[in-house]
């Protein structure tokens, strides 16, 4: 039987949040969210991680593998700078790309802001674990989340996991 709660990596990808430099806003602006968009149970395990691409892999591998999260989402590392790795880190760690994740986030947050074609967030599959990438920026992270958490419930039910209540209802995804 599938577990009760769904179980939410949140992964702040930032070289200076992960020193201490600054505060986190992301990640907890991630849990916030989840927060207003989630009515049914659910547990965060929370992670701050440097913009390396080998300590985001191992933390998405451990999340989707030995905390069995249903869904890791990452927050920020999708930009054109050198140190911007979170989307190759998915990529690497997934075994089938969903690519519309990041079309539909790059197309909402275009309505807002002409610079969010800067985006190259992506997201996938790693067994049952669904991975997506969310910008850095706190606002701009919550409102994507808003965009795909539809897509996210239906993923959920599609690969058996606990059952996903939304606070916004929304079609059925056959209509
Ligand atoms: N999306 C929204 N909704 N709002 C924004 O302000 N900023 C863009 C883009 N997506 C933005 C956005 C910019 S300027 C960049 S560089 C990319 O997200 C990547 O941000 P990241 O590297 O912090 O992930």
């Amino acid at each position: 039987m599938a577990d009760a709660a769904l179980r939410v990596g949140i992964v702040t990808v930032s070289d200076r949040a992960s020193r201490g430099e600054y505060d986190d806003l992301s990640g907890p602006a991630v849990q916030a969210a989840l927060t207003t968009l989630l009515v049914s149970e659910w547990m965060p395990v929370v992670e701050c991680v440097p913009d390396d691409r080998a300590r985001i892999e191992q933390t998405l591998v451990r999340l989707a593998d030995d905390e069995q999260c249903h869904l890791v989402v990452t927050t920020g590392g999708t930009g054109p700078a050198p140190r911007d790795v979170t989307p190759e880190a998915t990529a690497a760690v997934c075994d089938r790309l969903l690519p519309g994740f990041g079309e539909a986030m790059r197309a909402a947050s275009l309505e807002r802001v002409p610079t969010a074609m800067l985006s190259r967030q992506t997201a996938g599959r790693r067994g049952v674990c669904l991975m997506v990438n969310l910008p850095g920026k706190p606002t701009a992270a919550a409102e994507c989340l808003a965009v795909v958490m539809p897509a996210i419930a239906h993923f959920v039910a599609l690969l058996g996991g606990p059952q996903v209540e939304l606070s916004q209802p929304t079609v059925a995804p056959h209509d």
